[in-house]
């Protein structure tokens, strides 16, 4: 199965970006945990803080599923709800923190509809959790 993980806005500094919240582990590195867990998968990775790359990364999208924490987006972002809904592959919204528990803003998220489903709050291993959600899907 091939699964591509789309990252937005401000994930590039994981690691050292509000450490409190988000940890002190880098992406880069808990990707090659991952791609060792998801042995057998193949997972496919891209960061960016535009809202653009990122409606780019999903049309041009072939894969069995996307996992996307797109960041700040989440809160704001019409164009990539739009976009998620003009893909065919399932996308699965991720978040690190529990966004649920933070700030009014973060509570709202426009992709979230759009979206086959929702997993927030279990650190990095949030992005795990999405992939189980991928493979073990019974469309596949
Ligand atoms: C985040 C939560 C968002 O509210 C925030 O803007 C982020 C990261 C998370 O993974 O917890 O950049 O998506």
């Amino acid at each position: 199965m091939k699964i591509l993980i789309i990252n937005g806005p401000n994930l590039n500094l994981l690691g050292t970006r509000e450490p409190d919240i988000y940890g002190s582990r880098s992406f880069e590195s808990y990707l090659v945990e991952l791609r060792e867990m998801l042995d057998g998968d193949e997972v496919e990775y891209m960061q960016s803080n535009h809202e653009g790359d990122i409606i780019d990364a999903l049309h041009g999208a072939s894969c069995d599923g996307i996992i996307l924490n797109a960041g700040a987006y989440t809160h704001t972002s019409l164009a990539i709800a739009d976009a998620i809904k003009a893909i065919q592959i399932p996308v699965i919204e991720v978040h690190i923190s529990n966004v649920a528990s933070r700030e009014a803003i973060r509570h709202t998220s426009l992709i979230a509809p759009v979206c086959q489903g929702t997993i927030a709050g279990f650190g990095l291993n949030s992005y795990f959790l999405a992939a189980q959600a991928i493979i073990m899907s019974p469309e596949r």
